[in-house]
C-alpha cells in the first residue's frame, strides 16, 4: 500500500498535530520534540509525516509532494494555492491586523507605506478597502518598521499582542481569525481517497469537525 504524506511546521503546531493523531490510533514511532529529523513514519498506518517551513505547507501540499497538510490560516492565504481546506483544527490560533504607532496619523496625499511579511494578505485587504497602498515586504521583525520610518502602518500577525505592546504599537483594524487548517492535495484527495477520507473523518469525530472560513 501506498505511503500518506503530511506537510507540516516544526515546534508547537507540530506537537499539537501529533497530539490530535495519536487521538486518533496514528503515531509516528520515531518522533520526539527535541529530534532534529524532518521526516518521521508511521510504519503500521504508512503514513509519513514532514516539516517543512510553515510558509511552504500550501506548496507541499498544491504540488502532491505531500497529500495532507496542517497550515495556518496565514500560510494559506498568502499562498493562494489550489488545494482542499477541509477542516479548522481549533489551535494556532492568533489574528491578521493592522498595526501602528499609537499617535499615527495617516497624511493624505501618497500612498500609505505597509510593512509586511505577507504582501498578498497585505495587497488585497486594502484593494478591498479601495485604498492604495505600497507594500514593503520584508522577512521577520516587522514591528521595526513603523519605529524606523520604514513604513506607516504593518500587517502582521498578532497572538498575546506581547511584541506590538513592547514596540509601542497598537491594533488599528483586525483583518481576520487565524488558525491551524487541514489541507489536502486534490489529486490525493480522490486517487487516495480511502485513507485520506478514514483520517479527516477521524479529526472531524475527534474535533467536531468545525467549518472553515
Ligand atoms: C510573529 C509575528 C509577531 C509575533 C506576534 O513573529 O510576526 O511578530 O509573532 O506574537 P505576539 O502577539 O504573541 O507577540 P515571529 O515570532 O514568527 O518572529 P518574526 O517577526 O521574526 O517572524
Amino acid at each position: 500500500m501506498e505511503y500518506i504524506n503530511i506537510a507540516l511546521t516544526k515546534g508547537r503546531l507540530a506537537v499539537k498535530t501529533f497530539e490530535l493523531f495519536e487521538r486518533i490510533g496514528i503515531t509516528f514511532e520515531d518522533y520526539n520534540p527535541g529530534s532534529r529529523k524532518l521526516i518521521f513514519t508511521s510504519k503500521e498506518h504508512k503514513i509519513r509525516a514532514v516539516f517543512v517551513k510553515a510558509g511552504d505547507v500550501p506548496i507541499y501540499v498544491e504540488k502532491g509532494a505531500a497529500d495532507i497538510g496542517v497550515a495556518g490560516k496565514d500560510a494559506i492565504m498568502e499562498a493562494e494555492s489550489n488545494l482542499y481546506e477541509i477542516m479548522d483544527l481549533g489551535f494556532g490560533k492568533c489574528k491578521f491586523s493592522v498595526a501602528a504607532l499609537k499617535d499615527y496619523e495617516f497624511k493624505a496625499g501618497r500612498k500609505m507605506r505597509v510593512a509586511t511579511k505577507y504582501p498578498r494578505v497585505a495587497k488585497n485587504y486594502f484593494k478591498q478597502k479601495g485604498e492604495p497602498i505600497e507594500i514593503i515586504k520584508l522577512s521577520g521583525s516587522v514591528e521595526l518598521a513603523p519605529l524606523m520610518g520604514l513604513s506607516d502602518v504593518i500587517v502582521d500577525i498578532v497572538e498575546s499582542g506581547k511584541t506590538l505592546k513592547e514596540n509601542g504599537l497598537v491594533v488599528i483594524e483586525d483583518i481576520c481569525d487565524i488558525s491551524a487548517r487541514l489541507i489536502i492535495n486534490k489529486v490525493s484527495f480522490k486517487t487516495k481517497s480511502e485513507k485520506v477520507e478514514r483520517i479527516i473523518l477521524d479529526l472531524k469525530g475527534l474535533i467536531g469537525g468545525k467549518e472553515v472560513s
